[in-house]
């Protein structure tokens, strides 16, 4: 069977670390038809859109879709968020940001973590106006029975696939409470039909501070726009940080993974960016496929490489975004032979 993937470079090194990706996934066992598409601020100066229909239709028709960067450029009139664009169109509602120990010094040891975030409505509604003049601005905060069912469903289904234990609901409801209240109560309801799963409540700001006292406590949290975005940021900091955080954005009919750091415009053409961040976000896409034999293979490949600091300068080790995309192959390699001797 062949997975026909969209693939996505972007700008800066968004090009680079996909070519790296695309490199990895060819050495797994499986059969792959990938097709590119353009995205992003290149794109725009080429086209004269960063996100055209062409590219939308492209994620559609694939299985699922690999983003690299790309680079927000100074001001101009008609431009747009290309990646906010994408969340929208394709309705992708759930934002997955696993954050796991890796062997590296930088690493908190113990950590095994999904936060699953909403990615479509709460504060990110983009319903805002300006009154009195322009002295008191207005944000509406939107929560929705449908979006957060959808969420939290996502959130105890993947705990259940992922074998684990519990899933932390995170809110605001004793100070939110129509927003969060009606969150968490949808939380609750839905809880009930995971007999297997325990869920637990936290209020954000707690949620934030046990974060750092003991992450290792957390197995799934699922959580609103906002308070997710900043959890995820604040969580991927005791794991080694941008050079190996990868997401999933996921939708009922798509799904795009990617870095989640930038287009790097400082190491653009060095090579020297770290390609593992990306080659972790196809490992999530491979389980999105149901190849989970090889998402494990490819992440412990990558665990292999950055134990024995075969990794590039952002991580301390001496290699180019090729010779560590290289290493990851020969340790991916190795991971297969292991298992069948
Ligand atoms: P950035 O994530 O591109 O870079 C932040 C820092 O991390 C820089 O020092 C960079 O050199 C380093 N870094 C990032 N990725 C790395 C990698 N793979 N290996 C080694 N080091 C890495 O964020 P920044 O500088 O704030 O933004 C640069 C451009 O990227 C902007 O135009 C911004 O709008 C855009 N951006 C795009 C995103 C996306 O496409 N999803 C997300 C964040 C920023
Ligand atoms: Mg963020």
């Amino acid at each position: 069977m062949t997975h026909h993937i969209c693939l996505m470079p972007g700008d800066g090194i968004g090009p680079e670390v996909i070519a790296s990706a695309r490199k990895v996934l060819e050495a797994l066992p499986l059969q792959w038809e990938f097709a590119e598409y353009g995205i992003g601020y290149g794109e725009y100066q080429h086209s004269g859109s960063p996100l055209p229909d062409s590219t939308l239709q492209g994620i559609r028709q694939a299985e699922a879709a690999l983003f690299g960067a790309v680079t927000t450029p100074p001001n101009i009139p008609n431009y747009f968020s290309p990646v906010v664009r994408m969340r929208q169109s394709l309705n992708l509602y759930a934002n997955l940001r696993p954050t796991r120990s890796i062997p590296h010094p930088s690493s908190r040891a113990g950590i095994d973590l999904l936060i699953v975030r909403e990615n479509t409505e709460g504060l990110y509604s983009g319903i805002e106006r300006v009154e009195d003049n322009g002295d008191r601005a207005i944000t509406e905060r939107v929560i929705t029975r449908k979006g957060s069912e959808r969420i939290i469903r996502k959130a105890f289904d993947l705990a259940r696939q992922g074998g684990r234990k519990s899933v932390h609901v995170v809110h605001k409801a004793n100070v939110l409470r129509q927003t969060c209240g009606l969150f968490r109560s949808v939380a609750i309801e839905v809880a009930q039909n995971y007999p297997d799963i325990t869920m637990l409540e936290m209020l954000v700001d707690t949620c934030a501070m046990e974060l750092v006292r003991a992450p290792g406590q957390f197995e799934v949290i699922v959580t609103t726009n906002l308070f997710g975005d900043i959890l995820s940021d604040e969580a991927c900091m005791f794991v080694g940080g941008l050079g190996v955080a990868a997401s999933g954005n996921i939708g009922a009919d798509a799904a795009v993974f990617e870095p989640v750091h930038g287009s790097a415009p400082n190491l653009a053409g060095t090579g020297r960016a770290n390609p593992a961040a990306t080659i972790l976000a196809s490992a999530m896409m491979l389980e999105h496929l149901d190849q989970t034999e090889a998402a494990r293979h490819l992440r412990s490949a990558v665990a292999d490489c950055i134990a024995h600091s075969r990794v590039t300068e952002d991580m301390g080790g001496p290699l180019t975004t090729e010779q560590m995309t290289d290493q990851v192959i020969l340790s991916l390699r190795k991971s297969y032979e292991r298992k069948n001797s």
